[in-house]
């Protein structure tokens, strides 16, 4: 039987890819370049199954290729708007992701974010790089104590609800959270978790971190206007996707001081960082690290060639969406 062949567009960890090149006659992408829609497209006639990642647009346009071969998109990643699902649907395409394996890990980063932020982390390691600091003093760099404060949770999926945990667990703070319907009583009473609908929910928050999924549904749902919410003392932590912030709200509300800081994973046009964030202080930039650690990372290689196998065996893949 010819083995079905797998195309990867990005660089994998190598035991995974050794794993897939095991059972598959693969195409591994060493030089790690993304790559452009039209290479895209031109895969779709020659692979069963393509594993893309976040940063490949799989478009209405590329999936409707006349006589595509590929039947599988198995997604390296959990978030899959980047992948037009109705298109795929209608083409009768399968899409997998990788949810789970990389809850923990973006967690930590949206802590990271938020003791960074809180703590001036950020401004502290420039000053050292750039031979700034000139010594301790008692007034100095001060920054925000989080034990004992309030995290509000945005979108209460695997990944908020393991933020509000290490937050509640690590640092004490109160948690509450707000997503289109309360979790159930056993979520609440582990997470420590309290729903408000969302507005009320920033008005009392003193850090705000985003959970919620990309797309149409939460483009710019944290607007000029939802700022304006917020305390002037808060911090907001993103390390959902970029467009659900209006990014050049944030810039005036971090200019204006209608907010006191941010910790930003993602950006609406990534690679590109809005300019106007660069020479603000009280915001911390990473450069779409949520997922990044060696275990989670081949986790989520391991957990997209099982889907690859359960499909290719006639099986429903466990991650279908
Ligand atoms: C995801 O899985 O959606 C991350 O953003 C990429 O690692």
């Amino acid at each position: 039987m010819t083995r079905p062949k797998v195309l990867l567009t990005r660089k994998w960890p190598q035991a995974v890819e050794r794993r897939l090149a095991a059972a598959y006659d693969v195409v591994l992408n060493p030089d790690d370049q993304p790559l452009s829609p039209a290479v895209l497209a031109e895969a779709m006639m020659e692979f069963d199954a393509i594993c893309p990642t976040v940063v490949d647009s799989i478009t209405a346009d590329v999936v409707a290729r006349e006589g595509a071969r590929v039947k599988i998109f198995a997604n390296y990643g959990v978030g899959v708007n980047h992948i037009d699902l109705e298109a795929c649907r209608r083409h009768g395409i399968a899409v997998s992701n990788t949810p789970d394996v990389l809850t923990d890990a973006t967690a930590e980063l949206a802590l990271t974010l938020m003791l960074m932020i809180a703590r001036r982390a950020g401004e502290g390691e420039r000053q050292v790089r750039a031979g700034r600091w000139v010594g301790w003093g008692a007034t100095r760099l001060l920054g925000t104590t989080l034990v004992g404060k309030t995290l509000g949770v945005v979108g209460f999926g695997r990944i908020g609800q393991a933020t509000a945990r290490m937050a509640r667990h690590g640092l004490g703070m109160s948690i509450l959270y707000s997503s289109r319907r309360p979790a159930a009583p056993e979520v609440e009473a582990e997470t420590g978790g309290r729903w408000r609908p969302l507005d009320d929910m920033l008005a009392e928050a003193d850090v705000v971190s985003l959970h919620i999924p990309g797309g149409a549904d939460t483009h710019h749902l944290i607007d000029a206007a939802r700022l304006q919410k917020m305390k002037p003392t808060a911090l907001l932590i993103n390390t959902a996707r970029g467009s659900v912030v209006d990014e050049a709200a944030l810039e005036a509300a971090l200019r204006a001081g209608t907010i006191a800081g941010a910790g930003l994973d993602v950006f609406s046009a990534e690679p590109e960082v809005p300019d106007g964030f660069l020479d603000l202080e009280n915001v911390v930039l990473l450069p779409h690290m949520g997922s990044a650690t060696t275990e989670t990372r081949e986790a989520m290689g391991d957990r997209a060639v099982d889907n690859l196998d359960a499909f290719f065996a006639g099986k429903p893949p466990p991650d279908l969406l």
